[in-house]
């Protein structure tokens, strides 16, 4: 239920992904990732493409299972956990947002948004307030597909608004946006992280990942500098520093 999460917090050690290529082979994909998350907190994880960003988030986000390491979240554990448990938690604790919206095409805005919150069987949620927090009042009737993408990020923000979970995560929310709609979408997911409520987000957008409390840089499936409200010019030069020194790790 619910009360899974007091004071929600996550904690990752030694996570471990590999995936298998075609004629057997397997591919490192997480090499041993530690990230905590505290409660109130945004943390932002950056890197190049094919770094295991997605991996990472899916990972902790209980969409797909690590090989090693332990996940913890709020108190649970969730690297063994069961499916239903897995699914219940995603359905109770966790909020989703992806870069592709993720919404459903055959439902208007005001369903989308009411969904998740309907599946976990609770109180009727407050669409009307998560609607204006987005600024998306009015649209309520209107199907995804009449809607921009800027919209429809927002949308997918008040569906996590809405069901209010205690983790959020964002996987390059921005990514199919221009800079205003994005602005916006980042500004949402900054006031949503305080309290007990934490933001896990994505991006490639060094100025996005300025906006985090803290800044976890990746590289080839290794966390290689973990920054604290950094600028993206110190982000910058930490994912520049790096680049290139990946065979002498000694001296990263
Ligand atoms: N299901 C999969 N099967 C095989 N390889 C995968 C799979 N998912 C991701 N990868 C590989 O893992 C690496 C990291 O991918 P990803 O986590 O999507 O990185 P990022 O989000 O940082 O761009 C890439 O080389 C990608 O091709
Ligand atoms: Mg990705």
């Amino acid at each position: 239920m619910t009360d899974l999460l007091p004071g929600a917090a996550l904690s990752a050690r030694a996570v471990a992904k590999s995936f298998a290529l075609e004629g057997g082979a397997r591919v490192d994909v997480l090499r041993g990732i530690d990230i905590d998350v505290a409660p109130g907190e945004m943390v932002s994880i950056v890197g190049p493409s094919g770094s295991g960003k997605s991996t990472l988030l899916y990972c902790l986000a209980g969409l797909e299972r690590a090989d090693a390491g332990a996940i913890t979240i709020g108190r649970e554990r969730i690297d063994h956990a069961s499916h239903a448990r897995l699914a219940r938690l995603r359905r109770d604790s966790i909020g989703f947002v992806f870069q592709s919206y993720n919404l459903i095409p055959s439902l208007n805005v005001q369903e989308n948004v009411a969904l998740p919150s309907r599946l976990a069987r609770r109180r009727r949620p407050d669409t009307a307030s998560a609607l204006a927090a987005v600024g998306m009042t009015g649209h309520e009737r209107k199907r995804p597909g009449a809607l921009s993408g800027g919209q429809q990020q927002r949308v997918a923000i008040a569906r996590v608004l809405a069901a209010e979970p205690p983790l959020v995560f964002a996987d390059e929310p921005t990514g199919a946006l221009d800079t205003a709609a994005g602005e916006r979408v980042l500004d949402l997911l900054r006031q949503y992280a305080h309290g007990d409520r934490s933001v896990v987000l994505v991006t490639h957008d060094l100025d996005a990942a300025a906006r985090a409390d803290r800044t976890v840089v990746l590289r080839d499936g290794a966390v290689v500098e973990v920054l604290r409200r950094a600028s993206a010019a110190q982000i910058l030069a930490a994912t520049q520093e790096t680049a290139g020194s990946v065979p002498d790790r000694g001296a990263a």
